[in-house]
């Protein structure tokens, strides 16, 4: 007996192959997280993210170019402020002249309008405490309070000149609160990159070491539990009635069914974030020649496209916009 049907017949060459293939990569889908430090004189390479570096002022500037010259659709900058300047509140995080939003004001007047600026807006780089927001009496991330620091620092994000903020910290509410507060201040332009099902993962341990997190302890109080699905939907509703302009999925890979279910659903485009775990794990199973490394980029960043990302936040965005343009 022979098979009626034979779907081999379109993957016998590579043009055929080229011609049906379903998903598509292109360096405008990918956005280039990146870390710049304050007072470093040389930029540092993140032990434990081989190739990603907390950038100098300078080496920021440069790296930032070089990546929307390769034709990245954005970029998403995370500021590292020296253990001194960290207190209880994140101050560092509302300065004008804090290593976020000074970076941000010098990038916006480096590249103007020509790619998408986001910052992170989420205080734990700014916390001696490594939360995410201010802290009651009892050590609880107080979700009230920290809306209040997080409309202050959005503010002053916009003031510098970013594009799209990107609130990461998971508390109730932030949404609606940051989006009010950039609306009074004139901001209406300012969109909202909203995390949306953002994950306590295991998979964030190399991004500790990048920002220089002093966290002890855990997220779980505010970020989601990977045992949970139906909670993504709803806050999915929730973060698109309080006015995301855009919504993520974060981790990626771990979490390619929530993604497919908010991109089936979401009327805004969807983001999904490698993050750095997902990164460091290609690479040192690359650097153990245990997998091809360019291929298996390759493929995690298309199967996070068929999964349902208009838009993916990865380290190698730069390095993959560069093969593809
Ligand atoms: C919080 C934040 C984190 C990441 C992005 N924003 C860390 C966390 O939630 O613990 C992780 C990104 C990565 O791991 O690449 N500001």
């Amino acid at each position: 007996m022979f098979p009626d049907i034979r779907p081999r017949r379109l993957r016998t060459t590579a043009a055929m192959r080229r011609l049906v293939g379903e998903t598509s990569l292109e360096p405008r889908h990918l956005v280039l997280p990146m870390f710049v430090a304050d007072g470093r004189t040389e930029p540092w390479e993140i032990p434990s993210m081989p190739g990603v570096y907390q950038h100098t002022d300078e080496s920021l500037l440069t790296a930032a170019t070089a990546a929307v010259e390769a034709g990245v659709g954005g970029l998403m900058l995370f500021g590292v402020p020296r253990p001194e300047d960290k207190d209880a509140r994140g101050t560092g995080a509302t300065d004008p002249d804090g290593v976020l939003n000074r970076s941000l004001a010098a990038l916006r007047s480096e590249l103007g309008d020509s790619t998408v600026i986001m910052a992170d807006t989420c205080l734990d780089e700014f916390t001696d405490h490594g939360h995410c927001g201010v802290l009651t009496a009892s050590g609880v991330v107080d979700n009230d309070a920290t809306l209040e620091r997080y409309t202050e620092m959005a503010v002053a994000q916009a003031e510098s000149g970013a594009h799209v903020l990107g609130p990461s910290g998971m508390m109730d509410g932030q949404v609606a609160s940051i989006r009010a507060a950039l609306d009074a201040a004139g901001h209406v332009d300012v969109s909202q990159l909203a995390y949306t099902a953002k994950y306590s993962s295991a998979f964030y341990g190399p991004f500790r070491e990048a920002v220089g997190s002093s966290l002890e302890g855990d997220r779980r109080t505010y970020q989601q539990d990977p045992a949970n699905r139906r909670e993504a939907l709803h806050e999915l509703d929730l973060d698109l009635a309080e006015g995301a302009d855009m919504v993520m999925v974060k981790p990626a890979m771990s979490y390619l069914d929530i993604l497919r279910e908010v991109a089936d659903r979401s009327p805004v485009p969807v983001a999904a974030y490698q993050i750095s775990g997902e990164y460091s794990m290609i690479t040192a199973a690359a650097a153990n020649g245990w997998i091809d490394r360019d291929a298996a980029i390759a493929e995690s960043l298309l199967g996070i496209r068929r999964a349902g990302a208009d838009i993916v936040l990865t380290y190698w965005a730069a390095e993959v916009a560069g093969t593809l343009s």
